[in-house]
């Protein structure tokens, strides 16, 4: 049988992290490319990883390249090339420079990934995804952005931090765009199948709502650059649902048009990922308030991308 393949482009923090999670779950042979000036790190990485193996047991050829050769015939291509963002600021000041690397690595996985699925990483993550839409041409259902994974991992993480249970056992639902206006829905978040209304105060449930959303800065300004362990693990999360067809279902940046009046934006909203990518996006009902904190983050994510097609007209 043949094994899948991964690549991740960019073997920085969150790329070199992808790989590692990848490799430990056994998802497939992985192949980690970066700039021609840091194929040394690419090949360090891959193949400190690869020494791995013998501890903890799986099966992987990992390989570092600068040669986007190397990812032919890839079932899913990660994208973290971009800059991380620094102290003091948002996903949003990174988007110049990162639609130019996005562009670039698009146009290369366009060549020689043409059936691949891809996740985008690199950030800000909405307009990222578009770029990448755009420059590979694919179709929508193969083009998905992370980041609903990782914020509502978050958020399942600090409720599980203030009622003291396991995380294992908490379930949540967020929408939106990867800002700090994404949407967690404390009204879909539960215990076992018990509401956390019915487990926690209002205000403190509050305070795990206000955690998750600026949970990426609060990381920032503690270790002076960007998360990756938890961002890493949430695109792997992806990359298995697709490359196992397991048909999960989970918050990602998938395409939507009629669905939630979105009007063609990827958005974060509750996706099926099986073999096809990203293969039905789930509408729920929002009640008022709900749909208020849903029109506002896809607001955001319209002029994110409204930035990109401004700055760069050959991607309207
Ligand atoms: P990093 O600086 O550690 O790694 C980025 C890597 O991309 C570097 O090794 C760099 O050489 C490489 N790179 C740059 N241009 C490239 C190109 N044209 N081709 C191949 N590789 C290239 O940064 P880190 O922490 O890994 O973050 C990567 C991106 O992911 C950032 O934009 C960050 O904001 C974003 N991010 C997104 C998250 C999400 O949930 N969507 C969460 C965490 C980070
Ligand atoms: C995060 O949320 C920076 O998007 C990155 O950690």
């Amino acid at each position: 049988m043949r094994r899948a393949k991964i690549s991740v482009i960019g073997a920085g923090n969150v790329g070199a992290t992808c790989a590692h999670w990848a490799a430990a779950k056994e998802l497939g042979d992985v192949v980690l490319v970066d700039i021609p000036d840091k194929e040394g790190v690419a090949k360090g990485k891959a193949l400190d990883l690869a020494c791995c193996g013998p501890i903890e047991h799986f099966d992987a050829r990992i390989t570092g390249t600068s040669d986007y050769k190397d990812i032919a015939d890839s079932d899913v291509v990660i994208v973290t090339a971009g800059l991380p963002r620094k102290p003091g600021m948002s996903r949003d000041d990174l988007i110049q420079t990162n639609v130019k690397i996005v562009k670039s690595v698009s146009e290369q996985i366009a060549k020689h990934a043409p059936e691949s699925v891809v996740i985008v990483v690199a950030n800000p993550l909405d307009a990222m995804v578009y770029t990448a839409w755009k420059t590979t041409g694919f179709p929508t259902n193969r083009i998905i952005g992370q980041a609903g994974c990782l914020d509502v991992a978050r958020f399942c993480t600090f409720i599980a931090m203030e009622i003291g249970c396991s995380v294992e056992d908490v379930t949540a639902l967020l929408l939106g765009g990867h800002g700090d206006d994404m949407v967690p829905l404390p009204r879909f978040a539960s215990v076992h199948g018990i509401p956390v209304q019915q487990l926690l105060s209002d205000e403190t449930i509050q305070a795990c709502v206000d955690r998750a959303k600026v949970g990426g800065g609060e990381i920032v300004k503690l270790m002076g650059t960007s998360a990756y362990y938890a961002p890493a693990s949430g695109s792997v999360q992806m990359a298995e649902a697709i490359i196992k067809d397991k048909k999960r279902i989970l918050p990602c940046a998938g395409y939507c048009d009629a669905e939630y009046g979105v009007g063609g934006y990827f958005v974060g909203v509750p996706c099926v990922l099986g073999a096809n990518g990203m293969e039905q996006v789930i509408e729920i009902d929002l009640d008022a308030d709900e749909k208020v904190l849903m029109d506002e983050s896809v607001s955001h994510v319209k002029d994110l991308v409204n930035v990109v097609r401004e700055t760069f007209p050959e991607l309207v």
